[in-house]
């Protein structure tokens, strides 16, 4: 038996952060599955595999080892064993991956493999497609959204004390580029769960994100 609970929404919404923070308060494992996507993506990278070579990409899903760990409160992203937390946020990856989730040898397999993680396990788990596909029986299901603008502000202060540069037009286009793919995608796209409950975070600190969550699973417990 386990717990799940779906927190599903676009990039930038703030799912990453509140995700672990409400796992950290409530003792729950928490599961980012675009680490998964990304992982794939920078194993195409890596191998110089383009989208379109459905054959290599087969081959390199059936000898791929993703692995997402636990260490000090942080998740570690092993890919073969490589530590790959950093790499898998570089810019590269960050243009190519939403293309890659598009595909369904890519998704199908990655399913399994973030069905299996949860398994037996108590999980808050954040993603695209979680309430609507990966556990259309979760525990509970949340979707978390901003506007773009507020999501793009937040990825350009983000940015800027990362000591990346980046201007808030370039950012902003990018983000409803990627919006665009995730939600018209054919399979699986990111979509509210019927019975999912709908949060904007626009105007809402991280802390009470975090704290409207935490009331909504344990009225659910
Ligand atoms: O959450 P993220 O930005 O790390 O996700 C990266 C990409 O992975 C995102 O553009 C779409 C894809 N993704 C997906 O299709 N389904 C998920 N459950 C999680 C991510």
């Amino acid at each position: 038996m386990s717990f799940v609970v779906a927190i599903d929404g676009p990039a930038g919404s703030g799912k990453g952060t509140i995700t672990k923070l409400v796992g950290e308060k409530l003792g729950l494992i928490n599961i980012d599955t675009g680490a998964t996507f990304r992982s794939v993506t920078l194993a195409m990278l890596n191998e110089k595999i383009d989208i379109n070579e459905e054959e290599r990409i087969k081959k390199l899903l059936e000898n791929i080892h993703i692995d997402l760990k636990q260490e000090n409160g942080t998740q570690v992203v092993l890919l073969n064993g490589e530590d790959v937390t950093l790499k898998i946020r570089s810019n590269e990856v960050n243009s190519f991956v939403s293309p890659v989730s598009t595909l369904k040898i890519v998704r199908d397999n990655l399913l399994n493999l973030q069905r299996k993680m949860a398994e037996g396990k108590n999980v808050i788990m954040e993603g695209r497609d979680i309430g609507t596909t990966v556990f259309p029986n979760a525990n509970v299901k949340i979707y978390l959204d901003a506007t773009p603008e507020e999501r793009a502000r937040r990825r350009v202060k983000q940015n800027i004390e990362q000591g990346i540069d980046c201007s808030y037009e370039e950012v902003l286009a990018s983000v409803k580029k990627r919006d665009k793919i995730d939600s018209e995608r054919e399979i699986a796209p990111l979509k509210q769960a019927d019975d999912a409950i709908y949060i904007d975070s626009s105007n809402m600190t991280i802390d009470e994100v975090v704290e409207t969550i935490c009331k909504i699973i344990k009225e659910k417990v």
